[in-house]
C-alpha cells in the first residue's frame, strides 16, 4: 500500500492504486501519476471514476496500460521540468507500443494548451483541469487517430455528482474537493491561469460525501481547494448561504469519529467565525497550514497578498488564543522580485515570531503570464535566491525539532493510518495537529488502522514524534 500522503505540495507522481486494478480481461487500461498539489491527487480520482464509468480498468503498471495519464503540474518550473523528463520515459514505452495512448492532463495541460501536440509528438490528448468530463469523448478521437484537446475552463464545474475512485488510499483518510480555482491573482502565481476562477461545491452534496465516506468506515477527510476560506454558496433561489464556517461546522457534525481537515487557507480569509467554530468541534483538527510567503511587508505588497507583516502575526496570535493547541505550518518564497536582504531578515524574524511547526520553502520560480512576470524582473540571483532558502530551511528545521521537543512527555490521541514506513511493528499516525507518531504495536494486539489510540510521546526527531501506548 503506498502510504497516504496528506502534505499538500509533495505529489511525485507514484503510480496510483485503482479500484479496479484486479485485470479483468477485455477492459482497456488506464495508467495514471499525479504531480502536484492535492488538488490535483484528488482530480485524478475524479478522472479515474470518469475512465472506469466509460469501462475503463486501472493498472499501476505503465507497461501493461493501453492508456497512460500524467495529471501535471506548473507551480514552478522544476515541477514542468519534472513531468517532461518523465514524459520521455513514456515516450520509450511508445516506441515499443505504438498503440499506446498518452495524455497530459492538469495544469500544464491547461498553461501550454494545443503548442503539446506541436511540441510533443508523442502525445494524444491534452485536458485541462475543467475538461474531464469530455474524456470518453476525446479517447474516442483520439482512438480515431485524431489528436485531442479540451482546455476549456469553467466558471461552474465542480465535478459535484461524480464520486471519486480513492486512488492509493489507506480506507482511513480521504479528499473531498470542496471548491475550484482561485481569484486571488497572488502576482507569482500561475494558478488563478490553470485553474480558473474560484467556485464553490454545494454544500449538501459535500455535506453527503462525508457521510458516504463515514459510513464506509473513514475516519478523516480533508476538505480541498486552493483558498478554503473562500468557500461559499447560495442556492439557485439565494436563499440559502453557506460560508467555510457553516461547512466546517456542518462536515463537524456528520459523525464526531470523523475528524475534519481543511487545505489551504489564505491568511486574509481566515475569519473569526472558522476560528470559533474550530474551537467548538473537537472533531476539526487543531491544525492551520497559514502560507506567509514572505515577512516584508514590501515584498507582501509585490506578491499582492493584500496583507502585511503585523497583519499576519496578529492572525497567528488570535488562532492561539482561540486553540492554545494548534498547530501551525507555512509557505515562504525566497528570492521574490526586489527581495533585498532586509526583506529577507523580515522573513526570518516573522517566522521565528510565528513559530511555525512546519513550512513548505521554495525559491522563487518566474511563471510565463503572471502579473510578477509581467511587471517586475526576477532580479534576484540564482546563488542569493538558494542562500536565502538555506537559511529558511536551517531556522525551520530548528524550529521543528523545538515544536517536536516540545511535545515530548505529552499524551495525544493518535488516528492510526496504517503501518510505519520503516517498521511493520509500529503503526503510524496522525495527532489532532497533524504530526505524525510512530509506535510501537505490541502491547495492543487488537489495535487497528482507523482506530483512535492514546499515545505517550516519548523521544522526536525533526519530522516526527516517537510514543509509547498510553493506557
Ligand atoms: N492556494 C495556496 C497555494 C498553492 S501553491 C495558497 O494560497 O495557500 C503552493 C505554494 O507554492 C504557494 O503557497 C507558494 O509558496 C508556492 N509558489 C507558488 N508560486 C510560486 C512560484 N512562482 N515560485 C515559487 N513558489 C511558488
Ligand atoms: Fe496562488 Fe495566491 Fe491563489 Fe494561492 S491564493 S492559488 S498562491 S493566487
Ligand atoms: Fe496544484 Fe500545481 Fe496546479 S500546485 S493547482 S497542480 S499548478
Amino acid at each position: 500500500m503506498l502510504p497516504t500522503v496528506k502534505d499538500p505540495y509533495q505529489y511525485n507522481g507514484e503510480p496510483l492504486a485503482v479500484a479496479s486494478e484486479a485485470l479483468q480481461t477485455g477492459r482497456r487500461r488506464y495508467y495514471i501519476e499525479s504531480y502536484g498539489c492535492q488538488m490535483n491527487f484528488s482530480d485524478s480520482e475524479i478522472v479515474a471514476s470518469i475512465l472506469e464509468e466509460s469501462g475503463y480498468g486501472g493498472t499501476r503498471d505503465a507497461s501493461l496500460a493501453d492508456l497512460v495519464f500524467i495529471n501535471t503540474c506548473s507551480i514552478r518550473e522544476k515541477a514542468e521540468q519534472t513531468v517532461r523528463n518523465r514524459l520521455t520515459e513514456f515516450r520509450r514505452l511508445k516506441k515499443e507500443r505504438p498503440s499506446l495512448m498518452v495524455g497530459v492532463l492538469g495544469c500544464m495541460a491547461e498553461r501550454l494548451k494545443a503548442k503539446w501536440l506541436e511540441e510533443e509528438q508523442l502525445v494524444d490528448l491534452v485536458v485541462g483541469p475543467d475538461a474531464y468530463r469530455s474524456l470518453p469523448t476525446l479517447l474516442a478521437a483520439a482512438e480515431d487517430g485524431r489528436k485531442a484537446v479540451n482546455v476549456l475552463l469553467s466558471r461552474e464545474e465542480t465535478y459535484a455528482d461524480i464520486a471519486p475512485v480513492r486512488l492509493g488510499g489507506n480506507g482511513i483518510t480521504a479528499f473531498v474537493s470542496i471548491m475550484r480555482g482561485c481569484n486571488n491573482m497572488c502576482s507569482f502565481c500561475v494558478v488563478p491561469f490553470t485553474r480558473g476562477r474560484e467556485r464553490s461545491r454545494p454544500a449538501a452534496s459535500i455535506v453527503e460525501e462525508c457521510r458516504t465516506l463515514a459510513r464506509q468506515g473513514y475516519r478523516e477527510v480533508t476538505l480541498l481547494g486552493q483558498n478554503v476560506d473562500s468557500y461559499y454558496w447560495q442556492d439557485a433561489q439565494g436563499g440559502l448561504t453557506v460560508d467555510f464556517a457553516a461547512l466546517l461546522e456542518q462536515c463537524a457534525q456528520v459523525d464526531p469519529l470523523l475528524r475534519i481537515r481543511f487545505s489551504t487557507s489564505h491568511p486574509k480569509d481566515i475569519t473569526e467565525e472558522v476560528l470559533q467554530t474550530m474551537a467548538r468541534h473537537p472533531n476539526i483538527c487543531r491544525y492551520i497550514h497559514l502560507p506567509l510567503q514572505s515577512g516584508s511587508t514590501r515584498i507582501l505588497q509585490g506578491m499582492n497578498r493584500s496583507y502585511t507583516r503585523e497583519w499576519y502575526m496578529a492572525k497567528v496570535r488570535r488562532i492561539r488564543e482561540v486553540m492554545p493547541d494548534c498547530g501551525i505550518s507555512s509557505d515562504i518564497i525566497a528570492g521574490f522580485c526586489m527581495e533585498t536582504e532586509e526583506d529577507h531578515a523580515d522573513t526570518l524574524d516573522v517566522m521565528t515570531q510565528s513559530h511555525f511547526d512546519f513550512s513548505y520553502m521554495f525559491m522563487y520560480s518566474e511563471r510565463p503570464g503572471t502579473l510578477a512576470a509581467k511587471r517586475y524582473a526576477d532580479d534576484v540571483v540564482p546563488e542569493v535566491k538558494q542562500r536565502r532558502l538555506e537559511e529558511i530551511v536551517a531556522l525551520q528545521n530548528r524550529m521543528s525539532l523545538a515544536s517536536n521537543q516540545a511535545d515530548v512527555g505529552r499524551r495525544f490521541t493518535v488516528l492510526i493510518e496504517g503501518d510505519s514506513k520503516r517498521s511493520q511493528a509500529h503503526w503510524m499516525g496522525r495527532n489532532s495537529q497533524n504530526k505524525v507518531l510512530v509506535f510501537p504495536k505490541a502491547g495492543k494486539t487488537e489495535a487497528a488502522p482507523g482506530d483512535y489510540v492514546e499515545v505517550w510521546v516519548t523521544g522526536c526527531t525533526q519530522a516526527t514524534l516517537l510514543g509509547e501506548w498510553a493506557g
